[in-house]
C-alpha cells in the first residue's frame, strides 16, 4: 500500500509532503522531481504568483545516495511568496493597526470557492483561514508525490501523459493516443497537440481576461503500458476506475470525470461500444485490442490497455469582475473578494491529473505485486507477466 499525505497553506512557508510504502532501491533525485514541478508552472492564462515560484521539492528523509531507503519519503517545497506574507500569515498572533494590512479578515464570500462552507463548517469569522488551503498551491505537492509514484512505474515500463481536449468551449481535433506528439504537447501553451485549436484557446483565455472571467475545459491523462489485473472486481473500494476517479475528482475545480470518452459512448448501441478481444498471437502482448472505449478497465481492473480518464474543470471562481456576493458579517450585498488569480488553470491540471493517477495506479500496483525492495517487486510483476496469457497455451 502506498499512502501520502500533503500539508501547508498557500501563502504560508512551504508544502510538506510525505510519501510511505514505496520499495527501497529506487532511483530517485529532486532533478526528477523539479522536472515535473516545473511542468506544472506552466500554462497559458496562469496568474502572477507563477513568475514568483520555482518549485524545488528537497528531499529530506527516505532517500540515501540517489536511491530510495524503504522508510517515508518525506519533502519540503518552499513557497517564495511566503517573503510578501511572512506577518499575513505568521504562527504567532499579529496585531498590525494599518487598513490596509494583507492580513485583514476577508469577509466578501467568493461563490464557487471554499469560503462559505469552510467558515461555516470550522467557525470562521475570516475567510483566509480557508481559502489558503483551499487554494491549488497544494496541487504542487500532489505533483511531488506523483513524481515518486511515476519513477517507480517507470521501472516497470508504465508512463503517464495528459494532453487538453477543451478550453473555453474551443474544442482540439479528435486524435488516437498513439498518435500525438507529445513533445509538442509539452511545448505548447496550452499543452494541446492541436496547434489550431490552441491558437484558438489562446484566443479565448484572452478573450476571458478581458472580460474580466474566467474559462475551464476538458483534459484527457492516459497511463501507458499498464499491466491486466490492477485493482480488484470482489469489493467496490478496490475497482481502479472508482479509485481514478475520486482522486481526480478531488482536484480543485474537478466537476466531471470519465474513464475513457464515458459520456460520448453512453447512448450508442452495446455492439458499438465493447472493446473486442483479438486472436493471440504474441505471448509477450496477449489480449489486444483495436479499440479502447472502455478508458483500460473492466470490471474495476486495469485491462491490459492503456488506462484513459478525462475530466472537466469548471472556470476559476476568483475574477477581477467579481460576481454579486454577500458579506460574511452582515449577509447584505458586496462583491465577492478578489486577490491575484489565474484566468485558466486547465493546462496545469493535465499535469496534476498525471500525478493522481499515477498515486492510484502505484498503490494498486504495490497492492498487487508487493516487495519490500524494487527487486522483489520487479521478481513478483515478472512471474505474475508469465501467467497471463491463454491458460492452455502458456501455463
Ligand atoms: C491548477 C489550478 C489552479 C487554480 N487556480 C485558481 C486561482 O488562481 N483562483 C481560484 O479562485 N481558483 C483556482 N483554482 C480552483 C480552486 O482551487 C477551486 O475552485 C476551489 O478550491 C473550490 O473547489 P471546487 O471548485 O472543487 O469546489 C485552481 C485550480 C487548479 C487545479
Amino acid at each position: 500500500m502506498v499512502r501520502w499525505f500533503t500539508a501547508g497553506e498557500s501563502h504560508g512557508e512551504g508544502l510538506i509532503i510525505i510519501v510511505e510504502g514505496i520499495p527501497a532501491g529506487l532511483p530517485l533525485g529532486e532533478e526528477y522531481i523539479a522536472t515535473h514541478l516545473a511542468r506544472r508552472q506552466k500554462g497559458y492564462g496562469r496568474g502572477g504568483r507563477m513568475l514568483i515560484e520555482q518549485d524545488h521539492a528537497h528531499i529530506m528523509s527516505g532517500v540515501r545516495h540517489g536511491q530510495t531507503l524503504g522508510s517515508p519519503i518525506g519533502m519540503t517545497l518552499e513557497n517564495k511568496d511566503w517573503a510578501n506574507w511572512r506577518e499575513a500569515m505568521a504562527v504567532e498572533p499579529v496585531d498590525n493597526p494599518d487598513p490596509d494590512w494583507k492580513g485583514r479578515r476577508i469577509t466578501r464570500i467568493r461563490p464557487g470557492h471554499a469560503d462559505l462552507p469552510g467558515a461555516m463548517k470550522y467557525g470562521f469569522d475570516d475567510v483566509r483561514n480557508v481559502l489558503e488551503r483551499a487554494s491549488a498551491r497544494e496541487t504542487a505537492a500532489r505533483v511531488a508525490a506523483g513524481a515518486v509514484a511515476m519513477r517507480l512505474l517507470e521501472e516497470f515500463g508504465i508512463r503517464m501523459r495528459s494532453h487538453v481536449i477543451s478550453i473555453g468551449g474551443v474544442f482540439a481535433s479528435p486524435q488516437e493516443a498513439d498518435t500525438i506528439d507529445w513533445q509538442a504537447v509539452e511545448d505548447s501553451p496550452v499543452r494541446c497537440a492541436d496547434p489550431e485549436a490552441a491558437e484558438r484557446m489562446v484566443a479565448e483565455i484572452d478573450a476571458a481576461k478581458e472580460a474580466g472571467d474566467t474559462t475551464g475545459g476538458t483534459v484527457e491523462v492516459i497511463a501507458e503500458n499498464v499491466p491486466i489485473g490492477l485493482g480488484s472486481h470482489v469489493h467496490w473500494d478496490r475497482k481502479i476506475d472508482g479509485r481514478v476517479a475520486q482522486a481526480l475528482m478531488s482536484i480543485n475545480a474537478v466537476k466531471a470525470v470519465s474513464i475513457g470518452p464515458g459520456w460520448d459512448i453512453v447512448n450508442q448501441r452495446g455492439s458499438q461500444v465493447q472493446d473486442v478481444i483479438e486472436p493471440v498471437t504474441d505471448p509477450d502482448h496477449p489480449w489486444q485490442r483495436k479499440t479502447n472505449r472502455m478508458g483500460g478497465t473492466e470490471g474495476g481492473m486495469t485491462d491490459g490497455m492503456p488506462l484513459v480518464a478525462r475530466f472537466a474543470i469548471k472556470p476559476i471562481a476568483t475574477m477581477t469582475n467579481p460576481l454579486p456576493s454577500v458579506d460574511l458579517d452582515t449577509g447584505e450585498i458586496v462583491q465577492a473578494h478578489y486577490e491575484r488569480s489565474d484566468v485558466c488553470q486547465v493546462p496545469p491540471a493535465g499535469v496534476i491529473g498525471e500525478a493522481m493517477v499515477a498515486l492510484v495506479l502505484v498503490d494498486a500496483f504495490m497492492e498487487k505485486f508487493g516487495g519490500d525492495s524494487v527487486q522483489e517487486t520487479r521478481r513478483n510483476y515478472e512471474g505474475y507477466l508469465k501467467t497471463v496469457g491463454p491458460r492452455k497455451l502458456y501455463q
